[in-house]
């Protein structure tokens, strides 16, 4: 590598602590990060790695609403559970932090702080949706409505999840507030943004001038961007969870995720090393690399940077390397459709099998272009490769040391051009493996070290020391030194792929970690004692494969009916307190007359008696009941709901309905369809 990089600082994208991490995210980021830092760290470089949890923004917001619980409590579910799952998986990074630390709220802050001391921001103000009944400003992942480019019903206002444009909430057909169902209508409010325009001719002598090497996709994103002309992006939002924004007359607005969270590198680092996190960030000698996923380029590469510069400084990344998305059996992973393999159900349901997964990850990895998982390719690669080729030639190769050497490695003799042969792909080998990792090549690189294990089997198979062993034991022996010194080479090379078998090897030839030793021909000297046999790979069956498809099958099944169902289950609402429950005033009333409001589809009028007064309800049923199905019905009313006025009509209350499992909406009825006898419980509304 270079010279003029001392120290390497790894980051990976900091997953959202708002679900488990999957396979998508692990091929993406996580693996090849991995496979990276654990080649640097073998050649002998300085590297830190740090992730941690990205723990504000909406996307954690909306799942703590959807399980009916705080922000808090959803991202210190996740955050463990995140946390373990890379551990499991070998991926053990020097810090895994996350952005509720007071460090980072600190850090955060004090960064906005200083860029806006600086007068870097400039600060605006514009009309944003509101939500009038919820009475909060939404963001646009809280916006629902029809999508203009498909016609999907439950777009959302920043993407369609069924066709995958990008959106913006202004472009939704009858857009509604996922809080309260409520139109969202415009209303004024103050932002800071970031001028990134200034930033744009900077970046291009930067990126597109002197970063022309990066993947074409990363560059070519950059580029699109550029071209298309930067514009100032809000830093701040209308938010109550998040970073507050620390400056006077902010109240109710939080620092935007986006700008929070790549702080969070930062601030991890001062967490782990409060007083050398300089070196890392601040040298001109320190290598910053980002692995992400596609979706984070802009942000990676435009945004970070821009206010990495706006700050002063810092160093910028290096190289920005990310891969494409990863589908499964065919369709693209969604955390919110449950269409994903989890980390933490693998490492359950294969347990010891963590480097399977690292494998089938890197063999098939999104590097170029999108990419696919299937549970058969999976079994395939690891029966027919891992199994086949790699495991098989260690297993023969340790196994006849031990039948016809007592387990010592046998001296070399004269070596035969078959060895020869052998011996002399291994340093071409390591050459291209250094030169694909390096360049961020994975797949190849992977492909690399396979073929080294290919060689060995190969060239095992060819002489066929078992054969040999009954009339030239010399011969014999000098076959199977070289087979362990490939062996060797096989327990140096597949370190950064599959550490765990990487190190099982090391352990069963008790030889050495040392990449300067690959390839030499000559890590194990004659004499040298190894240890039993163990198997390094052991085959899957089809029940196991089985299990996984038919547990796909189920979830699209589960998916379709929900399709079909319509909009699919609604999530659950935001917790509400018993004091705000206590303040509805709920009875029963009967419906005395009922009208078509008219030039309307949907509303009736109704003419209702509450047993306190007689008054008018204006209800958006009249698609499914008519006048004279309402006339003498029992229903119950929130009698105290402020009254509004609609379609000229004063409406006093509202109609109580509840949802059924289906997702349909039924009327809550008063026992027996009418006023109960005798009261069944006195006073409260509450029961
Ligand atoms: N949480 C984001 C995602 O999952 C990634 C954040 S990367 C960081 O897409 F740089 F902002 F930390
Ligand atoms: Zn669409």
């Amino acid at each position: 590598m270079e010279k003029k990089f001392k120290r390497t600082l790894v980051t990976c994208a900091l997953p959202y602590a708002n679900g488990p991490v999957h396979i998508g995210h692990l091929a993406g980021v996580y693996v090849p990060a991995d496979i990276y830092v654990r080649y640097l760290r073998m050649k002998g470089e300085d590297v830190l790695y740090v992730c941690g949890s990205d723990e504000h923004g909406v996307p954690i917001t909306i799942q703590a609403r959807k399980q009916g619980c705080s922000p808090q409590d959803i991202v210190d579910k996740y955050h463990v559970m995140i946390d373990e799952s890379f551990k499991g998986l070998g991926i053990n990074f020097d810090i895994y932090g996350r952005t509720s630390s007071g460090t980072h709220l600190e850090n955060a802050s004090a960064f906005f702080r200083k860029l806006y001391d600086d007068g870097k921001f400039v600060r605006r103000e514009s009309e944003q949706y509101y939500d009038p009944e919820a009475g909060t400003f939404l963001a646009d992942r809280y916006i629902v409505g029809t999508c203009p480019k498909c016609g999907a019903e439950g777009a959302y206002g920043d993407q369609c999840e069924k066709c995958g444009a990008s959106l913006s909430p202004e472009e939704l057909v009858n857009p509604a507030s996922r809080l309260s169902g409520a139109a969202p209508v415009k209303r004024k409010t103050t932002h800071w943004y970031l001028p990134l325009q200034d930033y744009e001719k900077w970046l291009r002598e930067w990126i597109l001038e002197g970063h022309k090497e990066w993947r074409s996709n990363v560059y070519g994103q950059v580029k699109s961007w550029l071209d298309g002309g930067l514009q100032p992006r809000a830093v701040t939002r209308d938010l109550d969870w998040g970073v507050p924004v620390p400056v006077e007359g902010a109240e109710g607005k939080v620092l935007y995720v986006w700008f929070d969270a790549p702080i969070g590198y930062i601030s991890n680092t001062m967490e782990l090393l409060p007083d050398s996190w300089e070196k890392w960030w601040k040298s001109d000698d320190t290598r910053l690399v980002h692995f992400i996923g596609k979706d984070n380029i802009v942000f990676h590469c435009i945004v970070f940077p821009a206010m990495l510069k706006a700050y002063g400084g810092y160093v910028l990344p290096e190289n920005v390397p990310a891969n494409e998305f990863l589908n499964l059996e065919g369709e693209k992973i969604s955390t919110s459709r449950g269409w994903a393999v989890w980390a933490h159900e693998y490492l359950r349901d294969f347990p010891g099998k963590q480097d399977v997964l690292r494998y089938v990850l890197t063999a098939n990895a999104p590097e170029t272009k999108d990419n696919d998982f299937s549970w058969k390719d999976f079994q395939t690669r690891n029966n027919s490769e891992l199994v086949a080729v790699f495991g098989n030639f260690v297993n023969r190769a340790v196994v006849l040391t031990h039948k016809y050497f007592e387990g010592r490695v046998p001296a070399r003799g004269e070596l035969l051009p078959i060895d020869r042969e052998a011996l002399d792909q291994i340093p071409g080998l390591k050459a291209s493996l250094e030169r694909n990792i390096e360049t961020f090549k994975f797949r190849e690189a992977l492909r690399d070290a396979m073929q080294i294990a290919r060689v060995g089997n190969k060239h095992l198979s060819d002489t066929e020391p078992w054969k040999v062993a009954k009339d030239d034991m010399a011969r014999c022996s000098t076959i199977l030194n070289v087979s362990l010194q490939i062996c060797a080479d096989l327990a140096v090379a597949f370190e950064p792929f599959t550490p765990f078998a990487a190190a099982r090897l090391r352990t069963m030839l008790d030889s050495p970690l040392d990449w300067s030793l690959l390839g030499c021909g000559d890590i194990l000297p004659a004499g040298h004692a190894i240890r039993e046999a163990e198997l390094l790979f052991a085959k899957i069956e089809d029940e196991a494969i089985q299990a996984q498809i038919d547990r796909l099958a189920r979830i699209r099944e589960k998916l379709k009916e929900e399709a079909a169902a319509g909009t699919g289950v609604e999530p659950g609402k935001e917790e509400c307190t018993f004091e705000e429950f206590g303040r509805m005033d709920i009875r029963t009333a009967v419906v005395l007359e009922a009208e078509r409001v008219p030039k309307t589809d949907k509303l009736l009028k109704l003419t209702i008696d509450t047993g306190l007064d007689r008054r008018t309800i204006v209800s958006g049923i009249a698609e499914y009941y008519s006048p004279e199905d309402m006339v003498g019905r029992h229903i119950c009313v929130l009698a105290n709901l402020k009254p509004r006025v609609i379609r000229g009509i004063e409406s006093k209350g509202m109609i109580l309905m509840a949802r059924q499992s289906d997702g349909r909406m039924r009327f809550i009825t008063p026992e027996n369809g009418q006023e109960a006898a005798e009261p069944l419980m006195p006073g409260s509304t509450i029961g």
